[in-house]
């Protein structure tokens, strides 16, 4: 449980250092799980998904060693995680399925449930570890997957990101080659791509639709930096853009971000590329149109942090979220604030200009609860946002500090 006092925010100024990426990071340290000698993923962030992967990774009988912000990962002989409860709580807990069947021969796992944001289903996972020759077995909210890898030509229905990870890893130790078609071309899919090749792995394409993979007998131990988090740095751009301030956003990535950027200076937000980073200007901003898409489109998890710049505009923005079914659930809490927003199947429309006024408000998930905090930066008064399930602690390390150390009031209770 946490909960946060968030004060109506100055400009805000100054520079701020953006962390490791969740969603980079957490596929790199389940491909420790491919190895048996040590994977040293460097620069680890200190969020509680990283955490929960981790006991997952022990529970799967890896030995995981913390040095400061490293962590080894070494896997003598992986198997199936037997504690229920850490792959309950993390999505990205089916990312051990395709390591663990192609070193073992034999994996199991529990369907990681939906979450607010939708479903979630991991039937492309298991599609495509099927064309590998995995034999599934389904028993109630468990998969058992079993047999030896060999390559085959995948053609995944949606580019989905945790589908072509789980694919790409499981078919470095595959017989022969395998093609993914249609495969995610996110950039914490090459950051993945670039650590298993460091590894000893064959990948070309990764980035691309196409990514072909040709299995090796084994991979070896490496030690591998993830990149820095877009989505984090994004949500401090808006952050900086909504106060009307001035930011360096250092270790931004632009190239990873450019949908981003260019919707943010499409609503008249200044925003300039420097070698430090992207530094955010934040002028008068315009009402804008967005639509979520797979990478390189507009990403879903910048959705809910784009919601509130369109809060800040005078007029109507819209925005539509084509990813995920159930991913407007902030709107109805940006609403407690003063908001005008309608929401029609996955289309937002938003009423800019409104004045906002602080009151209590609750996280729904992790993108929302970052976007609500966002909000109460331009919330007249003090807004109290109550995050029961440490929502914002799971995918943003010190994000309050973080926007405390460029003039922001924002406490922890
Ligand atoms: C990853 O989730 C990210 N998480 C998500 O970030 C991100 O929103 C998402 O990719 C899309 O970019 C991590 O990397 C840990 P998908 P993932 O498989 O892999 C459907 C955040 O806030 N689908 O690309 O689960 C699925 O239901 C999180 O940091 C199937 O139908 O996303 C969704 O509608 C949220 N069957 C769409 O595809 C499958 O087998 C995209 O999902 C798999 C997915």
């Amino acid at each position: 449980m946490a909960t946060y006092r968030i004060h109506h925010s100055p400009r805000l100024s100054g520079e701020v250092n953006v962390s490791t990426a969740k969603n980079a990071t957490l596929p790199i340290l389940a491909a420790g799980l491919l190895t048996e000698e040590p994977l040293i993923v460097k620069d680890v962030p200190r969020i509680t998904d990283v955490e929960v992967m981790l006991q997952i990774l022990e529970d799967c009988g890896a030995e995981v060693i913390r040095s400061g912000s490293d962590v080894s990962i070494r896997a003598v002989n992986p198997q199936s995680p037997g504690n229920e409860t850490p792959i309950r709580k993390l999505r990205a807990s089916v990312l051990v399925l395709g390591p663990i069947l192609a070193r073992s021969g034999s994996a199991c796992v529990s369907l990681p449930g939906g979450c607010a944001i939708g479903q979630r289903p991991i039937d492309l996972h298991v599609m495509g570890l099927q064309a590998m020759g995995a034999n599934v077995h389904a028993h109630g909210g468990q998969r058992q997957l079993s047999g030896k890898l060999t390559g085959a030509r995948v053609y995944l229905d949606l580019p989905s990101v945790g589908a072509t990870e789980n694919l790409m890893m499981a078919a470095t130790l595959a017989t022969g080659q395998t093609i993914l078609e249609n495969a995610a071309k996110e950039p914490e899919i090459v950051d993945l791509a670039e650590c298993l090749t460091a590894m000893g792995a064959s990948i070309t394409g990764a980035g691309t639709g196409t990514i072909t993979i040709t299995g090796a007998d084994s991979l070896h131990g490496a030690s591998f930096k993830p990149i820095p988090d877009r989505v984090e740095a994004g949500t401090l751009l808006c952050a900086a853009a909504i106060t009307q301030g001035s930011v360096l956003i250092r270790r931004a990535r632009p190239e990873h971000m450019r949908a981003v950027i260019f919707k943010l200076m499409e609503a008249g937000v200044g925003i300039r590329e420097t070698p430090a980073g992207i530094r955010v200007s934040g002028t008068a901003i315009s009402p804008f149109q967005a639509r979520t898409l797979a990478y390189p489109g507009f990403p879903t998890d910048m959705q809910a942090p784009m919601m509130v710049v369109g809060l800040k505009c005078h007029g109507q923005s819209m925005i539509s979220e084509t990813v995920f079914e159930n991913r407007f659930m902030h709107a109805s809490e940006l609403a407690r604030l003063g908001s005008v927003i309608r929401v029609e199947n996955h289309i937002a429309m938003i009423e800019g200009g409104y004045p906002l006024c602080g009151t209590t408000v609750r996280s729904t998930d992790l993108r929302a609860g970052a976007a609500l905090m966002l909000a109460g930066l331009i919330s007249e008064g003090e807004t109290i946002l109550q995050d029961p399930s440490g929502h914002i602690a799971r995918g943003y390390q010190d994000l309050p500090q973080k926007l405390r150390s460029i003039g922001a009031t924002v406490e922890e209770m």
